[in-house]
């Protein structure tokens, strides 16, 4: 039989605490909410009321439900409180130094059974036990934030965490509702470890201002249909906290460049910039506390006639290739009302495009998304042809042929020949360096990027890739096309990976690192970015999609151009490659997928 926790104690009640308070006090669970002042303790009874007014005014609680909720918490000052809870949680700030004194405390206020719990993220749960008489009977316990609204809990058991404990505290999660993993004591546990890294990486392109904070986070979004960007996470979790988190993480785990905090989390720490608890910090709020993002200094005009201020017009547009990226990139301009020239290889690969922009054209007008008079209208606007020189009147060229530099190369001499002068030549590469490719013509400042993501008529992202020679002309038209397209473009430099794959790729990497040590399971670390951070697929569900050959390219690319030795491919994942595991397109992956 496992323990009956009827009263537990929360102490610290910031981002963390005060919703931790909450997930035990819907659950029928007395609390005991402890902080150091007066003005924190109505802070933290603040935040709650707060949180449980939206749930009431969401109609997700019933008023007479919080009223009883409320009931439940006993709001106190100074950690004697807590002398006959069953359960602590501790919530303060992310010291080492500070947790140990509350813990050496707790020990000799609380009962002797009582168990005491760490919500830490990145600290030693071992080295915070050791400060107390009872290690056997500390434990961590680390909720996600918030802690209301995220199903997962990371339990962390010492090497001396007694086997009753660990069993009483996962009983206890099923009871709050949450799924819990639990794990041994290493730095950031399973999701910090594989978040922290991508999140201080964002960080590090804003402040070298490869791309704007609204387009990182934007590309995380729409990209790779994240439920936040990573600045606007940061900006959730506490760059105070964050800070912490990285600096613990950078010392304890084998010093990772990547986890040495960018330089500019310290100055917007020291300068007060803390993230929503303090109204500014990546993005600024309403008011302290508030989730409403309001406009400051650094928001983008909004409106297409802001997007078009310098944009040349486009009204035909050439498409080169026959691939998967090239059909979807035709059926987007042609829906969009763009008049289309598509060169292939021959006629033979024009009708099997033709074919594949027909099937899916007819299955939106089958889903009710399209009439049937658009769906020809948009046939209409597409010429099909086999020779590039019908390309010599269009005002922008996309081109999606092969990913192989020689290839691209000379289409673009070809282009640069055929072509009349301002029009905007596009490549659609996901790997290779767009100047590259932009030398390859006479005009290099007529060149861009414009990565669209698979499938293209459905994903809402395009990566606008700027060299150092594009001119803002032709980035502006860039940017104006997309709106036109309906869909999101963000403006990044020319580096490998962009933005999404730059970010994505390495925290994949890690996911596989993470498994080759044999800290986790794929379960278990799939559930936890699922459950721990709303990600719509865990790290080896979406390898297994990607394909682990396409990864592990993706990954050798970034290693090779950024050298940064964190990003170098996991041998497992070279292994996987060699024995031909290359996910679902062939059976097996990190999942037997023929036994499904
Ligand atoms: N922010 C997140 O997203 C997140 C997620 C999971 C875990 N955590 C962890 O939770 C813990 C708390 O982080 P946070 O972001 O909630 O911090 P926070 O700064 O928002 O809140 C900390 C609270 O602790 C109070 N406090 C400080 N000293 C105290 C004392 N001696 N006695 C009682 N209360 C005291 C402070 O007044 C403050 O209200 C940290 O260990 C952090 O790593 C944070």
């Amino acid at each position: 039989m496992a323990r009956e926790f009827t009263k537990v104690g929360v102490v610290g009640l910031g981002t963390m605490g005060a919703g931790i308070v909450e997930v035990f006090a819907r659950n029928g669970i007395d609390v005991t909410a402890v902080e150091i002042s007066d003005a924190a303790l109505e802070r933290g009874q603040v935040t709650l009321t707060g949180s449980t007014d939206r749930a009431v005014a969401k109609g997700k609680l019933a008023e007479a439900e919080r009223d009883a909720l409320l009931a439940r918490v006993d709001f106190r000052v100074g950690l004697d409180a807590l002398r006959d809870v069953d359960l602590v949680i501790e919530a303060v700030p992310e010291h080492l130094d500070l947790k140990q004194r509350i813990f050496a405390e707790l020990d000799r206020v609380c009962k002797p059974e009582t168990i005491l719990a760490t919500n830490t993220s990145s600290l030693s749960v071992t080295e915070i036990s050791v400060a107390t008489s009872r290690p056997n009977q500390v434990i961590g316990i680390h909720f996600f934030n918030p802690a209301p609204v995220m199903k997962l809990v990371e339990v962390v058991r010492t090497v001396v965490t007694s086997a009753d404990v660990v069993a009483d505290v996962e009983a206890l999660c099923a009871r709050l509702g949450k799924v819990d993993v639990t794990i041994s004591d290493r730095a950031g546990f399973i999701a910090n470890a594989l978040l922290f890294g991508y999140l201080n990486h964002a960080v590090g392109m804003f402040e070298a201002r490869y791309a704007t904070r609204e387009d990182i986070d934007a590309a995380m979004k729409l990209g790779c249909g994240l439920p936040m960007g990573p600045l606007a996470l940061m900006d959730l979790i506490g760059l105070d906290t964050a800070y912490e988190i990285l600096d613990t993480m950078y010392r304890r785990g084998g010093r990772d460049r990547r986890h040495a905090p960018a330089p500019l989390l310290k100055q917007m720490v020291t300068a007060g910039l803390l993230g929503r608890k303090s109204g500014r910090g990546f993005y600024t709020y309403e008011r302290p506390g508030s989730p409403k993002v309001v406009p400051d200094a650094h928001t983008p005009p909004a409106g297409d006639a802001a997007l078009a201020d310098g944009a040349r017009t486009i009204a035909k547009v050439g498409v080169v290739g026959s691939g998967t990226m090239a059909t979807g990139i035709i059926e987007v301009f042609a829906k969009a009302g763009y008049e289309i020239i598509s060169v292939t290889r021959g006629a033979e690969k024009s009708a099997k495009v033709c074919e594949a922009v027909k099937t899916s054209l007819n299955k939106g007008v089958v889903r009710g998304k399209l009439s049937e008079t658009d769906r020809e209208a948009a046939l209409g606007r597409i010429t099909w042809s086999a020779t590039l020189e019908h390309l010599a009147d269009v005002d922008l060229v996309v081109e999606a042929v092969i990913e192989e530099l020689s290839v691209k190369k000379a289409l673009f001499a070809s282009l640069d020949e055929i072509c009349k002068p301002d029009v905007v030549l596009a490549t659609t590469t996901s790997s290779l360096p767009v100047i590259d490719v932009a030398m390859a013509t006479q005009r290099p400042a007529d060149v861009v990027g414009l990565h669209f993501f698979n499938p293209a008529p459905i994903m809402p992202l395009v990566e606008i890739v700027q060299t150092i020679r594009t001119s803002a002309e032709t980035s502006a038209t860039a940017r104006a096309v997309c709106a036109t397209l309906g869909k999101t473009g963000v403006v990044c430099g020319d580096r490998s990976g962009f933005i999404v794959n730059a970010l994505l790729f390495p925290y994949l990497n890690d996911a596989v690192k993470m498994l080759e040590a044999s800290y986790s399971t794929a379960d278990d670390i799939d559930y936890a970015m699922k459950l721990g951070c709303g990600y719509p697929m865990g790290p080896f569900e979406l390898l297994d999609v990607v394909g682990l050959d396409v990864s592990l390219a993706i990954q050798r690319e970034l290693y090779l151009e950024l050298r940064e030795p964190g990003f170098a491919p996991a041998p497992l994942l070279e292994h996987l490659v060699t024995a031909g595991y290359l996910g679902r397109k062939t059976g097996r992956g990190f999942r037997d997928h023929t036994r499904r």
